[in-house]
């Protein structure tokens, strides 16, 4: 029997990283088997921000799919996805637009990170991007949604909706999804700042390491990767201060499936050139397999879209009869 139901995406914008490997997929990968899962890729939610051409909005939806699969996803058990294929996904949002409050958005920091100075030219999606997360979670009504940190608000928020829409309408309807963020790698930081999320969007590419990265492309990012003067600590607590070190140290020990404490006291007293050495060569031995699974998936788009077509029916059959029942709730007026 299931543990219970998760359901986790991510937005086909730009390459997938290193964070989105440690603080998301890789944790779906030990999931899969205990609970029944929804895994998708959230191309609504892509288009909130700055233009993309639409050639590599198509191209990224598959390379994240290539993604997932390369990184151990099975797509014979877990429904893989694309948001857009699933209608229930934004009708659903429509409605969770009319029960979340300004005053909640408002709150949102993704919002007024990525919207920046300039909020009077930021889309209306983006601003009520929340919701249709929320969508994405409730329409599935599941218990679980593995991510990494920053993305713990969005699902607070959600909570919030679920509870507000439940109250509001007298009912048990929408489950309240639970946040699962765990391990050394929730918080990657950039490698060139470690006070700086890594991130898709980042200009400088030396800031992240893409699952599509080459052998001497890791090499070389880890090489440049700000450090500070001092040697590795011989405790956790020797951490203190020290984000470019904390950072690549989590990195190793998410890497390794170990604890922090653990990857410390194998380090301790190292000097950089002998951390990084050790660093690449584990990154290179997790990656790059990885990197050549995508690859030969990439060079089938037809067969990585007979995979997403099969998800997709099967994420319908459990989204819309909870559409479904939504729209009852609310009395629209059944069109039957
Ligand atoms: P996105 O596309 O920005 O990121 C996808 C996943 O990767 C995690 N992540 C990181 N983890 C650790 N360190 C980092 N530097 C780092 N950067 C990204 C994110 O936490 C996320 O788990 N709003 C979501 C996508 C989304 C979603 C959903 C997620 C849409 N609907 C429903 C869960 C459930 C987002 O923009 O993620």
């Amino acid at each position: 029997m299931a543990k219970g139901r998760i359901l986790s995406g991510i937005q086909p914008t730009g390459n997938l990283h290193l964070g989105n490997y440690l603080g998301a997929i890789r944790n779906w990968v030990g999931m899969q088997k205990d609970y029944e899962c929804f895994f998708c890729i959230v191309d609504l939610h892509a288009i909130t921000a700055d233009f993309i051409n639409p050639a590599d909005l198509t191209r990224a939806t598959r390379e994240v799919a290539a993604g997932y699969i390369a990184s151990g996803i099975d797509p014979a058990h877990p429904a893989l996805f694309v948001q857009s294929h699933v209608p229930a996904h934004a009708e659903l949002a429509w409605v969770l637009n009319c029960v979340a409050r300004l005053g909640w958005l408002n709150r949102m920091t993704q919002f007024k990170d990525k919207a920046g100075k300039n909020r009077e030219n930021a889309s209306a999606g983006l601003y009520v991007y929340p919701n249709l997360m929320a969508a994405d979670i409730l329409v599935y009504k599941a218990t679980h949604v593995p991510v990494g940190e920053d993305q713990k608000q969005h699902i607070e928020l959600a909570r919030d909706i679920a509870q507000k829409f439940n109250h509001d309408y007298g009912t048990e309807l929408f489950v309240q999804p639970e946040p699962v963020i765990q391990g050394p790698g929730t918080r990657v930081m950039s490698l060139r700042d470690g006070a700086k999320k890594m991130s898709k969007s980042d200009p400088s590419d030396f800031s992240r390491i893409n699952m599509i990265d080459s052998a001497d492309a890791i090499a070389q990012k880890l090489k440049k990767a700000t450090t500070d003067p001092n040697a590795l600590p011989e405790s956790v607590e020797g951490l203190e201060g020290r984000p470019e070190a904390g950072n690549l140290l989590n990195i190793y020990a998410a890497l390794t499936d170990r604890k922090l404490p653990e990857v410390v006291a194998e380090t301790a007293g190292w000097g950089w050139g002998q951390f990084k050495t050790r660093l690449t060569e584990t990154a290179v031995g997790v990656l790059g397999p990885i990197n050549a699974e995508m690859a030969r998936l990439m060079a089938d788009p037809a067969e990585l879209d007979r995979i997403l077509a099969k998800g997709a029916e099967k994420a319908r059959g459990v989204a819309n009869p909870v559409l479904a029942e939504v729209y009852k709730t609310v009395g629209f007026l059944p069109s039957t």
